[in-house]
């Protein structure tokens, strides 16, 4: 018996951004579910509540980060802080672990925490890592690994008509263009991880990216799980670092079916007071209802909305509503939203394709450029928003949500949805991977 819990210990290694820390969140859940204990290990900053999940032990290590690393251009400089900072209290903490209790099962870390993989490896560890991006984003490792050179051609030599239309030439060049020292550093580190763990959990089905996946699969050689969506498969659990304003529901519940664009830009994008003016104008003039999320300090210079314009509020009247923080998955849910305007961060466009809501994909950084190119040229299910100007942000919601010319996009949403749910229920697809992972962690 005493072996038996022992062996069934789990440490989980979160990043504490919101769109990294719910998917760890909803791993333990899951993990905890099926008879693990589990120790959840984070950062300072953005600490979770521990009283929010009482079944699992929360260490929090010490990670030197202020205000400068994030208010930098350089969207890397904190991820490389952070592991530069946590190395050391992190390895300390989990020999302290393994002092107490003897034994791991095995370290789930996240990518973007890197420098666990080496940690793990000398203490004699499984390690696995967690992406919480799409499984498509490993494509441009290889390319990216300076280490790789002589795989440069890796990712470009694809055939296939969905890969093709991804246009990855064109999102490597934008990704490379002002990369900077800590940028290709991360990035480095982010195929070598991926490379040297034992496995590698991805948040999405595998139909959905089965070209990509099958791509990537030649060039690591770890398992790749694909275990999700993780937010359908997962208890619910609350793990928000804002605070959810429920008044959006009921403003939702006076609206029409599928009337609704739902307007956020995630946890971290940030605009500026022109941005904000040429946005709101654009919902003001398309006369439709919009939900519309403005985070606390995500307009630049800005506490919250008061840079809105003169009349802005009196144009729009009970048509718009604007919250701080929405519960973004009910949200979705809800049969009057019709389109969601996104940055295309991973978990808002799998949470999206759950539920048949057509995207406006406005990307920021990073992965969502791709998951942006995924969205509106292979799965075809929504339409990029070119520029920021009112004129042009009327004309594309109204493409989307209404005009003979989105049939087909809002059709092929619902299939997708539908494609999801049935993989969801279908026998045997998601508990498979889930005794995959469940089989490697006791491997050892
Ligand atoms: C970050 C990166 O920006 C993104 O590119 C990467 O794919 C994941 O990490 P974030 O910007 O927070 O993520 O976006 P996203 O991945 O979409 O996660 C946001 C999460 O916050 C979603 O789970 C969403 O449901 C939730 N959310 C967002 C709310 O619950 N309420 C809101 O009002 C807005």
């Amino acid at each position: 018996m005493e072996k038996q819990q022992k062996s069934s210990h789990v440490v989980l290694v979160m990043v504490s951004f919101q769109g990294h820390i719910t998917p760890m969140l909803q791993l333990a859940s899951i993990l905890h579910s099926k008879g693990f204990s589990i120790t959840i290990v984070h950062t300072e900053f953005n600490s979770p509540n521990p009283s929010n999940h009482p079944e699992f032990t929360f260490i929090s290590i010490p990670d030197k980060l202020t205000e400068s690393h994030f208010s930098d251009k350089d969207a890397a400089s904190p991820v490389w802080n952070l592991n530069k900072n946590c190395a050391a209290p992190l390895q300390q903490c989990l020999e302290k672990i393994l002092h107490s209790l003897h034994h791991i099962a095995a370290v789930i870390y996240d990518t973007l925490m890197y420098s666990a993989q080496t940690i793990t490896e000398d203490l004699g560890l499984l390690g696995i890592v967690l992406r919480t991006g799409s499984a498509t984003t490993m494509l441009f490792y290889p390319a990216f690994s300076q280490l790789d050179e002589e795989r440069i051609d890796f990712v470009y030599e694809i055939k296939s008509p969905e890969l093709q239309a991804l246009q990855l030439k064109r999102l490597r060049a934008l990704l490379s263009q002002n990369a900077t020292k800590a940028m290709t550093e991360v990035r480095v580190a982010f195929a070598n991880v991926l490379k040297r763990s034992s496995a590698i959990i991805v948040n999405s089905m595998e139909f959905l990216e089965l070209e990509a996946l099958s791509k990537v699969k030649q060039y690591f050689p770890a398992p790749i799980i694909t275990i999700g969506p993780l937010h359908k498969f997962a208890p619910a659990i609350c793990s928000s670092l804002l605070t959810e304003d429920d008044k959006c529901i009921s403003w939702l519940n006076k609206q029409a079916p599928k009337s609704v664009i739902y307007v956020s830009f995630g946890s971290i994008a940030n605009i500026d007071k022109q941005e904000l003016i040429e946005i709101a104008w654009g919902l003001s003039n398309m006369k439709q209802p919009f939900l519309w999320v403005v985070r606390p300090g995500m307009v630049r210079g800005s506490e919250w909305i008061e840079s809105l314009p003169n009349g802005f509020e009196e144009s729009v009247g009970e048509r718009g509503c604007i919250v701080k923080w929405a519960p973004q998955k009910e949200v979705l849910a809800h049969a009057a939203v019709g389109g969601f305007w996104t940055h295309c961060g991973w978990n808002s466009t799998i949470e999206s394709i759950c539920e048949g809501v057509p995207m406006l994909c406005r990307p920021f950084f990073g992965d969502q450029h791709l998951n942006t190119s995924s969205i509106c040229n292979v799965w075809k299910i929504g339409l990029e928003l070119q520029n920021l100007e009112r004129g042009n942000i009327e004309r594309t919601i109204k493409r989307l949500m209404v005009d003979m010319e989105g049939n087909g996009i809002r059709k092929r949403a619902i299939d997708l949805k539908e494609k999801a749910a049935f993989y969801l229920m279908e026998e045997g697809s998601t508990s498979r991977s889930l005794n995959k992972l469940i089989k490697h962690i006791l491997s050892v």
